[in-house]
């Protein structure tokens, strides 16, 4: 349906009111600001709400949101939420909070320090209202246009000095770096949270984005044992001590109560293995959130050279002990940066991305898409560089890739979560590859089984016994009937072909024994019919592609019809 939606708004677009078109989204259809409660985010009511962002990139040189050179505001906006985005990770260099210089110049005189002449003149076309606003009154424009959609917005302090972001020795790396003096990062974050008190769309702040480079340090990390004895206040404007994320998610609560506190870990917002022993020491409560980013880069080239079965168990294993336990330690995690080239030719994304799907439907967490933006104004000095990354395609007319953004939409629903329209705990067959899951047969072939939209999945029971069985009139049980054959629901649930067991160290290939006594691998066909055939690509060869049988079982809540 979504599909449809937007394959309308590609050849329509300029014909139709795309207010006109878009899908069932509501306006925020929640009631703010969010709070936490154990691993969740929740709204006043105690209802889960699922963060579902992309990131927009508004800290490079012009420092204005990309794209209000290609598209209205307002369209960018109905795009965000025709895509399924209930929320915006908008990013903000440090200096437009601190540097009066910069923060008073026009969005025009900022294009025109740059150079970027032909922007400023298609400016004028689609947001000629941008151009006399200061930058700071720009990206005020913007998040309350988000807000008007409905849109959430999470104001990310992605660097210091606007640019590019992060390597790491671009002094904006971590505490006392040429660009990152904690006084100054402490007074931004206030007047930012300070700027954002009562806007109730914006409804978090991530503290700083990838803190890294040689300076990384634990304990300038939390740096708390002053804090302990000393009056905070003294501390915030006294510069004879380093502190830290702990002051910063202090200072931004005090000016702002309402938003939630986003803090990363080291290295890239990869690490907060420490927080397992040391938990952070903070005044207030129900606001804390950690984010992680992961990339198939994190994992240096494993995904392109190795065997992707693998793969995927050692760097999920790895992340479970940097990063992922703060879920069983009852902390929202934010997943605020992950995707993938969308053309589709990089080998490692594409097994990366069928991992990290995987994973993000069974923990169910919140995430943030990079990227919404299909081009840039400027980037690393290049003018209207593509974002291959990004949802919207260069120059923001449509989606770049749409079955990216059918495999996405089923992550952007939570599967489980307080206060949702739940019924008693069951498992969907999710299936990574296609971003769909495994739905019963039409009604003229009940026991057939094919993949389809997550939305209308089969509500599974998997039990002790390792049968996956749904209620019907009797319990059925899917079995495999042999290779290369369509497995079927059967009644009879004693047989071995019914038991599927979690193999390989993806823990993603379901196998079960045939009648013949070969073991076989849940699968699927060109048609998406669900077949059994030979498990594939388990482990040692790096060179063949397990996605089409990675299935994951995924326990579920949510009512489907
Ligand atoms: C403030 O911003 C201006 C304009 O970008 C820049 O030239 C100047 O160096 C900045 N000053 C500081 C102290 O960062
Ligand atoms: C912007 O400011 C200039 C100079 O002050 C003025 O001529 C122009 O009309 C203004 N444009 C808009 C859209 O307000
Ligand atoms: C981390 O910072 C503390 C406090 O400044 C310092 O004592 C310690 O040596 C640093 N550790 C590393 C590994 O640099
Ligand atoms: C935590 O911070 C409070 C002040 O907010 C302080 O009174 C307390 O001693 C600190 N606890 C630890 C374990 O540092
Ligand atoms: C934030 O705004 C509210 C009103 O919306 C106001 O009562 C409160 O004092 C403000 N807080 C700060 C720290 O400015
Ligand atoms: C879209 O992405 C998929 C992978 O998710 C890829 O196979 C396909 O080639 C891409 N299509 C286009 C038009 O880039
Ligand atoms: C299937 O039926 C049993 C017995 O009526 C019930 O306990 C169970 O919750 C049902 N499971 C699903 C997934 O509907
Ligand atoms: C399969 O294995 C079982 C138990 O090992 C044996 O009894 C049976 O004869 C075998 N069936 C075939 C078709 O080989």
């Amino acid at each position: 349906m979504k599909i449809k939606l937007l394959f309308l708004l590609v050849v329509c677009f300029h014909v139709l009111n795309p207010n006109v078109l878009l899908p069932e989204q509501p306006a925020i259809a929640t009631a703010l600001p969010l709070y936490t409660d154990s691993r969740w985010i929740v709204d006043e009511s105690g209802k889960r709400v699922k963060l579902a962002c992309a990131n927009w990139v508004s800290h490079l040189q012009p420092v204005l949101a990309e794209g209000l050179n290609r598209q209205p505001l307002d369209v960018i906006s109905k795009w965000i939420v025709s895509m399924g985005f209930n929320c915006i990770r908008l990013t903000w260099p440090l200096w437009v909070a601190t540097n009066d210089t910069l923060a008073s110049l026009t969005v025009q005189q900022s294009f025109e320090s740059l150079g970027l002449l032909e922007s400023i003149g298609a400016i004028r076309v689609n947001n000629p209202s941008m151009l006399n606003l200061t930058i700071i009154q720009a990206f005020q424009a913007v998040v309350s246009n988000l807000g008007k959609n409905g849109v959430m917005v999470i104001i990310d302090n992605h660097i210091s000095q606007p640019g590019w972001c992060c390597a790491n020795r671009d002094g904006n790396g971590f505490f006392g770096d040429i660009y990152f003096d904690p006084d100054l990062w402490i007074k931004g974050l206030t007047r930012m949270a300070t700027l954002f008190n009562g806007t109730s769309n914006v409804i978090g702040m991530s503290l700083r984005n990838e803190l890294r480079g040689p300076k990384q340090n634990v304990s300038v990390w939390y740096k708390n044992y002053y804090f302990s004895f000393l009056n905070v206040n003294s501390i915030i404007t006294s510069s004879s001590f380093i502190r830290y994320m702990q002051q910063g998610a202090e200072a931004v609560h005090r000016a702002n109560p309402d938003v939630l506190t986003i803090l990363s870990g080291l290295d890239y917002d990869k690490d907060l293995h420490f927080l397992r022993n040391q938990p952070l020491n903070l005044s207030f409560t129900r606001k804390l959130v950690f984010e992680l980013h992961w990339y198939s880069f994190s994992d240096g080239d494993a995904w392109s050279t190795g065997n992707p079965n693998q793969v995927c168990g050692r760097v999920v294993n790895a992340l479970k002990d940097k990063i992922l336990f703060v879920l069983d330690q009852g902390y929202p995690l934010f997943v605020s940066e992950f995707g993938i080239d969308l053309r589709g030719g990089s080998l490692a994304d594409n097994r990366y991305s069928n991992c990290i799907f995987g994973v993000a439907a069974e923990l169910d967490f919140d995430w943030a898409l990079w990227a919404f933006m299909g081009s840039y104004y400027l980037r690393e000095g290049v003018m209207g560089l593509d974002e291959v990354y990004a949802v919207m395609n260069w120059g923001w007319s449509g989606p770049r890739n749409s079955t990216f953004l059918r495999r996405l939409s089923a992550l952007q629903s939570p599967f489980r979560g307080a206060g949702l329209d739940e019924v008693a705990p069951y498992q969907i067959l999710y299936h990574p590859l296609t971003g769909l899951c495994v739905q019963r047969g039409s009604f003229k072939k009940p026991l057939d089984l094919k993949l389809g939209s997550c939305a209308e999945s089969a509500q599974w029971m998997y039990t002790p016994e390792m049968t996956l069985a749904v209620n019907g009139t009797t319990v059925l049980c899917l079995q495999a009937d042999g290779l290369g054959r369509r497995a079927k629901l059967r009644g009879d649930c004693s047989s071995p072909a019914t038991k599927w067991k979690p193999i390989s160290d993806s823990r993603m290939h379901l196998s079960t024994t045939l009648p013949t006594n070969s073991t076989a691998c849940l699968d699927i066909d060109s048609k998406n019919n669900i077949i059994a055939s030979r498990c594939q690509c388990l482990w040692g060869d790096a060179s063949c592609d397990p996605a089409s049988q990675w299935f994951k079982i995924i326990y579920s809540t949510i009512r489907r019809y």
